[in-house]
């Protein structure tokens, strides 16, 4: 029999940045002070930082050689010619507005696309994607296949679209009023799970024959083309590379936070191919991002961001990072812990309504869990849950979506396997007493995006 051979990260280490510990006593301060939410923990308080993985990768030598190139004149900086040239390679789009980070790229292209009372498909929400599409006067309806909403369904690509689903949307309200398709890679709100390239080709189709564009989120679609590498056939000898272009290639633009694929701490683009569109995008940059050269990017920025994007698709580097992701999610199925299965690729995703079944939706299970994990451990992950989904804006009810869930998520090349099984105890440890665990309510709620900045109390 052959033996099993390990992999390896595809880097060496060259500069550490020293981890604190804290006692339980100095955490359970520390959490009361933030509301129990994980967002308003001062990071000096947490050991493990699993609470994104958006501007928190570790850059290369080569990214941060790269920031010696900056160019900082305020219009037609050389780095941003760098940029252009390289999506277009990259991404297969003609134009490119640079933008602070991805939600500066959805408010253009909700404003610019977006009519009040349009209909915009999606598969699954984003908090920030949907709160824009709704400010421009949009409806968001969700689209996906159901097995997305099902954290014990082993379906590999839980990313699709349900073509069927769109299809009525679309002979409900009519295909003028169904603006774009709103398309994210490795969705993150149902665990970080893929889209397959049958379903994006399907989806091509449907929207050719309603004259309706395909708008690519493409913040993590780097990590969903390896996923297609991995699992659909005919791609296995494709290279990320041609396959994310390939992906881009049958869509009209797309949204882009480059805090998470492209392997830098901010930043983010709209890309399109229609040349009026952009002209739009370019004066919408001006007014609410920056000159559209540089679009609240340094140009060191966008120098380090043309490096990431090279780096972000190289075929090693995702076999590491998406291997990582699944090494901490076998180490917790190992150990009975529920999660979302298959492993996405950012993050590994408690399910927080298996895991404390006492607990009423609208007590917050994932919310406490985060919290309770942050007081056993340090470790700070994030509540991706009925807080996160806010209120029905009709009912002014909280939306208690079918999942309930925590997120450990990964930052790209800064953690080891040892961070991974530490963890993974630390998990289990809140497990064999989730019994005790109580829930919490309300002290703050904000308006928008409650999640970042809500106050809660013990129940
Ligand atoms: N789209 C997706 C799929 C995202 O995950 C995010 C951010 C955005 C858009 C918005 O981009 O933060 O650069 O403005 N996700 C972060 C996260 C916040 O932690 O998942 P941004």
């Amino acid at each position: 029999m052959r033996k099993k051979r390990s992999w390896a990260e595809p880097f060496k280490i060259k500069v550490v940045e020293l981890l604190k510990t804290t006692t339980r006593e100095e955490r359970e301060k520390a959490i009361k002070e933030a509301g129990f939410n994980t967002f308003l923990l001062k990071s000096d308080d947490v050991y493990i930082d699993l609470l994104t993985d958006s501007g928190t990768s570790a850059m290369s030598d080569v990214q941060w050689s790269s920031m010696m190139l900056g160019d900082e004149a305020y219009a037609g900086s050389k780095n941003f010619y760098s940029l252009e040239k390289t999506i277009q390679e990259y991404y297969s789009y003609k134009y490119l507005v640079p933008t602070h980070q991805g939600r500066g790229a959805e408010h253009i292209l909700s404003q610019l696309m977006i009519k009040e009372g349009d209909y915009i498909p999606g598969n699954m929400y984003f908090t920030t994607t949907r709160l824009h599409q709704e400010k421009a006067g949009g409806n968001f309806v969700d689209v996906i296949v159901d097995e997305a909403h099902d954290p014990s369904s082993e379906f590999p690509w839980k990313g699709n679209v349900n073509i069927s689903k769109l299809e009525k949307l679309i002979n409900k309200v009519g295909a003028d009023k169904v603006p774009y398709i709103s398309y994210e890679g490795c969705v993150n709100m149902c665990g970080g799970q893929p889209f397959s390239m049958e379903n994006i080709k399907e989806l091509r189709k449907v929207c050719d024959k309603h004259d309706i564009a395909i708008m690519l989120d493409a913040t993590r679609c780097a990590e969903n083309a390896y996923f297609i590498k991995e699992k659909e056939k005919g791609y296995e000898n494709k290279s990320v590379k041609e396959i994310l272009y390939e992906i881009c290639s049958y869509t009209d633009g797309c949204t882009m936070s480059a805090k998470k694929d492209s392997l830098v701490n901010i930043g983010g683009f709209f890309a399109c191919n229609d040349e009026e569109l952009y002209k739009k995008a370019q004066n919408m940059c001006v007014i609410f991002e920056g000159l559209h050269t540089y679009g609240g990017m340094a140009g060191r920025d966008m120098e380090a961001l043309a490096q990431g994007i090279k780096e972000s698709v190289m075929d090693e580097h995702q076999k590491a990072r998406i291997g990582q992701t699944k090494y901490l999610g076998q180490n917790l199925l190992a150990e009975g812990i529920p999660i979302v299965v298959p492993c996405g690729g950012h993050a590994i995703f408690l399910d927080a309504k298996a895991f404390l079944p006492h607990l009423d939706q609208d007590d917050f299970p994932a919310q406490t869990l985060a919290a309770e994990l942050y007081l056993e451990s340090g470790i700070r992950a994030m509540e991706r849950g009925n807080v996160s989904a806010g209120r029905d804006p009709e009912t002014g009810k909280n939306r208690r979506p079918p999942l309930e869930l925590v997120r450990l998520t990964l930052p790209r090349r800064v953690y080891t396997q040892a961070h991974m099984d530490v963890t993974t105890e630390a998990i289990v440890e809140v497990y064999k007493n989730r019994d005790k665990i109580t829930g919490l309510k309300f002290e703050y709620e904000p308006e928008y995006l409650r999640f970042f900045q809500a106050r809660f109390s013990k129940k």
